[in-house]
Parts: structure tokens; C-alpha cells; sequence
């Protein structure tokens, strides 16, 4: 597995803000959207294309185009709904489907899959997973397998903050046949007793939707 970490002043200063308690839904939602596109930017460096003979009003010339099959985002809802705009501005192309996991609070190393909108069929389809916290990583690598036995090409997952511990249960646990890459803004310190990263940022579906 690759990991990528951005490390940029920019960001930094964003994360700082996007975590504090007393950042309203609103500044968070474009916080987030921001974020995104900046790991976007890194996230698709290995987007294919093709060659696309234009006119310039000056001259011919060969550009590139992203390849077909579109590339496809997967947010994990409810969550991963809140990256969905920053990537879908970097990549208006892409097909969107969607994907319902989400930690059992009862058992909060397991997850529960409630709902599922994507192809059947993903065979040569680069995938983006988007879900801002990486925390166990079940819900990743539950993904991750879910996208690969669909016959998805590559597959990128992109979180805003990462808890060393999940990075580790994604390491040991994602097959290591799966051309898998993560992104990520910050790689934390810990995991708390309720599986909440630390410091983190609290529940990001209930900041981004005003729940608290
Ligand atoms: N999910 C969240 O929303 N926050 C965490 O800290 C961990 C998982």
C-alpha cells in the first residue's frame, strides 16, 4: 500500500481550523471541499488518458483527455457525502456511486453495510473511496475488497485525517494484489476507547450536518 500525506502550510493551517470544536457546520463543509481537492491533486496522478488532437486559435496540437471508462467516486456515506463536491470539481467526468458502511456503535471494530448504488461491473474502472476518517480501517478495507471483487483497475481511497492504527489494520488487511493508494491530510496520534481518533476532529457526519 502507498500512503501520501500532505504536508503543505496551506493544509496545515485548514486542518487546524476544520478541527476546532467552535467551527460552525457551514465553514466546515467548504473546509472540506477545499481539502479535497488539494489531496485530489495527488490522489489522481495516476489518472489515465489519451491523446486529443485541438485547434488552439493558434495552432494544431495533441492535449490529453481522461480515459474511458470514467474514472468512478465512491463516497461511504453518510460521511464520505461532505467530499463529494471538492471531487467532483476536480473531475466533473467522473461517475459517482455509492456505498453504505459504517461502524456498528455497538461493536465499533465492525461495520454494517446498509446501502449499495454502483455498477456491477467496475472491470477497468480507476476508483476514488472517499470517507473523511480513516480510523479501524474495517470500513476501508470492507470497501477496498468490495470495489476490487467488482474488478476495479486501481483503487485510491482519500480521508482527511488518518489514526496510525488504521493505517496499520489497512496495511495487514487490504489483499496485497490490489493496486491501492491512500491519501491523506494528517496521520494522528492515536485511537480512543470508542474508536474516535485523537485529537481528530469529532464526528465528522455530525459536523458536517450540524448535528452538533
Ligand atoms: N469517525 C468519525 O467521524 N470520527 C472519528 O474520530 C472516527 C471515526
Amino acid at each position: 500500500m502507498e500512503l501520501h500525506v500532505l504536508n503543505h502550510p496551506l493544509v496545515e493551517h485548514k486542518m487546524t481550523v476544520l478541527r476546532d470544536k467552535n467551527t460552525p457546520s457551514s465553514t466546515f463543509r467548504e473546509l472540506v471541499t477545499e481539502l479535497v481537492s488539494l489531496e485530489a491533486y495527488e490522489a489522481t496522478r495516476g489518472l489515465e488518458v489519451v491523446d486529443k488532437p485541438i485547434e488552439t486559435p493558434v495552432a494544431t496540437m495533441v492535449g490529453k483527455a481522461i480515459a474511458k471508462p470514467r474514472p468512478i467516486i465512491v463516497p461511504v456515506l453518510r460521511a464520505g457525502l461532505g467530499m463529494l463536491d471538492g471531487m467532483m470539481k476536480m473531475i466533473p467526468s467522473a461517475e459517482v456511486g455509492f456505498l453504505g458502511m459504517k461502524r456498528d456503535e455497538e461493536h465499533p471494530t465492525q461495520q454494517i453495510t446498509h446501502a449499495n448504488r454502483l455498477p456491477e461491473d467496475l472491470t477497468g474502472r480507476q476508483c476514488f473511496l472517499i470517507d473523511p476518517m480513516l480510523a479501524t480501517g474495517g470500513t476501508l478495507v470492507a470497501a477496498t475488497h468490495y470495489l476490487a471483487e467488482r474488478g476495479a483497475k486501481d483503487i485510491t481511497a482519500i480521508n482527511i485525517i488518518a489514526a496510525p492504527e488504521g493505517i496499520e489494520f489497512v496495511e495487514k488487511n487490504v489483499d496485497p494484489s490490489i493496486d491501492f493508494k491512500v491519501v491523506v491530510c494528517a496521520v494522528d496520534e492515536t485511537l480512543n476507547e470508542r474508536a474516535y481518533i485523537v485529537p481528530g476532529l469529532g464526528d465528522a457526519g455530525d459536523r458536517l450536518y450540524g448535528v452538533i
